[in-house]
């Protein structure tokens, strides 16, 4: 009794603080790597595989590595098509080891453009040991053609620098850094014709971190007669912001594709660049995400605009936390169309601050493409531009406006995880509606796939793309009409995951529940279909978005049931799992909603355990899951279990062996049940088995080796815990107050044997000479700790010269404080401290023995 007062305490104790952790809607499905069996991509002694490049006519997938180039099937990764490797060559790779860079990893070739110029050609660039290099992908052949142009400007000198680009209408852009240093950021326009860059100029580019860069197409006949913007990405540090440190801030810039730059002034400079701020705020809780990770423009041929999906995390008040934000096209165009402009103004002798520009903007507009407007006042080319509106966009290419997010408020907060990567679809759900899917990656190997719906934003899956907890660096969507693929790539392979996982789910209420966009119930297949793929069933399909599984046909429930026979008084453990980690599950007994309490049952996350079986608990045992979804309640019958005792009793032995004979029923299901006598357990696990913690650990390790099991309905393989990313479930808790207890014993027994050796201070050892007092005065040896003191004392008077005549020998007191030695000549305690974990400890006892 007291023992289970002590066990719901530390339960409530712990078990809030690792409950309140919960921060933004929980993913309901974890898929792992098991269950989905991803097409991987994987080149032994390649790694480093960041840049992918996908063309859809061809069904191939480009992919830049470190020192090398493939071409796989986008249709299946795992399929190489061509290779082509780039290596650095000796000579170059000296000279940068010599630069003072690592030969190893830095000096090396990183690919990081790879565009395609036309059908036959790729352009590529890599670092190649600090001097970027471009080159011509043949690919017909699949060889490079060896130009060997200088790349600066083009891709970074340090491969662990950021960069982006895009090709448009063959001109290559690109965001990185233009020195050896990686400390000139550049924006930089190369083709044939025209290179343009931005300014070297704290005001313009300050130590950004760029994330992502794309065109945006002016509309074929806008009234206005804009021209086509390239936008850029990027985090930098702020000129507008008073911080105790380095104040980083998200910004959008943009350039027009027409630009051609100033003839006088900034001549071969943007004269379009400008910048602004992006905001992602929460402020109902007061969180400011300052830092964009990732960057996606969701571009749909619905002729709605284009919408811009921004990762954020922040290095302000809320580490730890990830949001994203959505911004319309138009709310940024507006802003550098009609936005107020910043400037430096001097305040306090030479201190500049930037501040709101009120004075009188000259004509044309500072920043603008050529439209219209300009065309009018004859200006029909940036070469021609007055020196005034150049000379004003040089001075002032930060906006004081900023740019709003879609409903002023982050889609999406999380707490724990940071986000990568994002990449968006828009999918026409059957219900007629448009959904956005946004699937966001981490650092630690994981895709999420949200959708908003109604406000609410939900995680309908996560998915486990790469083992061991390694971050995702490039995300690429497909769009081709029926093979449409994720890909991502990471420091280790290049991974392709389907969109949906629609046929996982068996049985027509989970394949509602699940509430995904492209999944539908088809009734004549009886299976859950990607409505995508599968057009066949014309009309026909349910799918709920609001999680009503009411038209579910009756039929489509599928009993799965399982019979036990087990000798009486023994230990039943009855399985029964969902997937889903928002449904709950509760156990029927004999119609009735069983009270799983203890002694008499133990409910853990994954199953029933019922001690002591005698004839009242034969029956069936129902095993329904409920799940919540609004207002609706959706229930179903997982899996039934009936028990029945064996004939003939037994008598408790405590080798016994702990099974009986499990058979199953249904020719699906192939479940072992465990069936665990109690008194066995008892014997194997010593004293802490008394309590029921103890039993709950041990055996959900049991659960955890069992090796996975035959498809059933909602039921999938368990797979190690210790890979769930998100592991938010309250009831794991067992598992911790397990170990906290374990600890705790552990602890007391090193503390015992601790005080036993000696190891610890007075009270201790006071105890220690009550309880041996009168059999023997002391240790006949010196303990070890003694010994290494002993030693000192030894080697000390053998070299005595080495201490001056102000040093105190050890044998006084208060030596343990090294400073005294001075000089240095401290060879001798090294070795005692490294041998004794409690050496402070040790002198303490020392004088306190010495004093006997
Ligand atoms: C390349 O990959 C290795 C691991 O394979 C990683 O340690 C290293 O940081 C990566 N380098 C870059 C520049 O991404
Ligand atoms: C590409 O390779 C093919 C086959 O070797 C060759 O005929 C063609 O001339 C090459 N193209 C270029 C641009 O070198
Ligand atoms: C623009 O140039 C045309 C011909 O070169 C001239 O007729 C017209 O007056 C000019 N307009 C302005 C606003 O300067
Ligand atoms: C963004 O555009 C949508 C329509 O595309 C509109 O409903 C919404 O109000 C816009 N939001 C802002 C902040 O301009
Ligand atoms: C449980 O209810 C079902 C019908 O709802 C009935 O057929 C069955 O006999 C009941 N079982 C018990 C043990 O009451
Ligand atoms: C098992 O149940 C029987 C009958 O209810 C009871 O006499 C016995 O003490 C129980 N054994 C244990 C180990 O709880």
């Amino acid at each position: 009794m007291a023992f289970n007062v002590a066990f719901n305490a530390l339960y409530l104790v712990l078990c809030t603080a690792f409950g309140a952790a919960e921060f933004g809607p929980a993913p309901r499905i974890t898929w792992h790597l098991k269950e989905t069996n991803l097409m991987h991509f994987h080149v032994s002694g390649i790694s480093n595989y960041s840049t992918l490049l996908l063309s859809e006519e061809k069904d191939v997938l480009y992919v830049g590595a470190r020192e090398a180039i493939f071409a796989v099937s986008s249709l299946n990764v795992a399929e190489k098509l061509h290779e082509a490797y780039w290596k650095v060559s000796d000579e170059k790779n000296n000279e940068c080891a010599w630069k003072g860079k690592s030969k190893q990893t830095e000096c090396l070739n990183y690919i990081r453009v790879i565009q395609p110029l036309n059908d036959k050609t790729l352009y590529v660039c890599g670092t190649n040991a600090f001097q970027p290099t471009c080159d011509y992908l043949n690919l017909t052949d699949f060889r490079l053609l060896g130009r060997n142009e200088d790349g600066k400007g083009r891709c970074p000198f340090d491969p662990a620098q950021s960069y982006i680009s895009v090709m448009v209408d063959g001109e290559l852009y690109s965001g990185t850094s233009f020195n050896f240093l990686g400390s000139e950021p550049i924006i930089f326009r190369h083709s044939s014709q025209s290179q343009l860059r931005t300014e070297y100029a704290v005001p313009w580019l300050n130590e950004p971190s760029f994330v992502y860069a794309d065109v945006i197409r002016a509309p074929a006949n806008n009234p206005e007669g804009d021209d086509d913007k390239v936008y850029f990405f990027f985090t930098e540090v702020s000129v507008e912001y008073e911080f105790f440190s380095k104040l980083l801030i998200p910004r959008v810039a943009r350039v027009c594709k027409g630009d051609q730059g100033g003839l006088r002034t900034l001549q071969k400079k943007w004269t379009s660049f400008l910048k602004a701020k992006l905001i992602c705020h929460s402020s109902e809780n007061n969180l400011i995400f300052n830092v964009v990770s990732d960057v996606f423009i969701l571009k749909h041929s619905d002729s709605s605009e284009p919408k811009i999906y921004g990762v954020f995390t922040s290095h302000l008040n809320n580490v730890g936390l990830s949001a994203v934000c959505a911004y319309n096209v138009s709310t940024v165009e507006e802003v550098f169309a009609k936005g107020k402009y910043m400037h430096s103004a001097t305040v306090e002798q030479s201190n500049t601050k930037w501040v709101r520009y009120n004075g009188e903007v000259p004509k044309p507009r500072p920043g603008a493409c050529i439209n219209n407007e300009a065309r009018a006042m004859n200006y029909t080319s940036s070469l021609n531009l007055p020196d005034m509106t150049l000379q004003f966009v040089k001075d002032h290419p930060l906006m004081d406006d900023s740019v709003s997010p879609v409903g002023n408020k982050p889609k999406l907060v999380l707490r724990d995880v940071i986000y990568t990567q994002i990449v968006v679809d828009r999918v026409k759900a059957l219900d007629g509606n448009s959904y956005d899917i946004m699937f966001l990656s981490t650092d630690k190997g994981i895709l999420h796939k949200a959708v908003s719906q109604d406000a609410e934003m939900r995680i309908i899956e996560e998915i486990v793309l790469f083992p061991h907890l390694q971050p995702v660096q490039t995300l690429l969507l497909s769009n081709k009409e029926g093979k449409r693929f994720i890909y991502a790539g990471s420091n280790t392979g290049v991974v392709q995951s389907p969109l949906a996982f629609c046929e996982k789910f068996t049985s027509c209420k989970d394949c509602i529940l699940t509430r995904d966009p492209y999944c539908a119930w088809h009734p004549v297949k009886r299976s859950c279909v990607n409505i995508l793929q599968d057009s066949t069933a014309d009309g026909s399909l349910i799918q709920k978005l609001n999680g009503d599984a009411s038209q579910c046909p009756d039929s489509a429930e599928i009993q799965k049931s399982m019979k036990h026979t087990v000798k009486s008084r023994s230990t039943v453990e009855l399985k029964c799992s969902q997937k889903s980690k928002l449904a709950n599950l509760v156990w029927q007994f004999s119609n009735k909603t069983l009270k799983a309490e203890l002694p008499k049952y133990h409910l853990l996350e994954h199953a029933l355990v019922i001690f002591n079986i005698t004839d009242h608990d034969a029956g069936i045992y129902e095993c329904v899951s409920q799940e919540e979804v609004g207002n609706i309640k959706v229930s179903q019958v997982l899996i039934k279990h009936v028990i029945e005792l064996e004939k003939v009793p037994t008598t408790l032995k405590s080798t016994a062996h702990p099974y009986t004979q499990t058979e199953a029923k249904s020719q699906i299901t192939t479940i072992p049940a465990k069936v665990l006598d109690f008194s066995t357990w008892k014997k194997t696990t010593a004293q802490i088995l008394t309590s029921p913690v103890a039993f709950t650990s041990v055996s959900a390790k049991i659960q955890e080796s069992t090796t996975p099991l035959t498809e059933m309905h909602s039921k999938v393989p368990e797979v190690q815990i210790e890979k769930a990313m998100y592991l938010t479930k309250p009831s794991d808790c067992s598992l911790l107050i397990f170990l906290v207890l374990l600890f705790g014993l552990l602890f007391m027994i090193l503390l015992v044997y601790n005080c036993y050796k000696g190891f610890l201070p007075n009270w201790c050892l006071r105890i220690r000479t009550f309880l041996f007092s009168g059999k023997q005065k002391a240790p006949p040896d010196f303990p070890d700790c003694e010994q290494g003191v002993k030693e000192n004392l030894v080697e000390s008077k053998l070299t005595p010269s080495q201490y001056d005549d102000t040093q105190k020998i050890p044998h006084d007191t208060g030596y343990e404080t090294e400073l005294d030695y001075g000089n240095g000549t401290v060879p001798h305690t090294g070795k005692t401290d490294e041998d004794q974990p409690f050496d402070v400890k040790c002198d303490l006892k020392y004088a306190d023995s010495d004093g006997d």
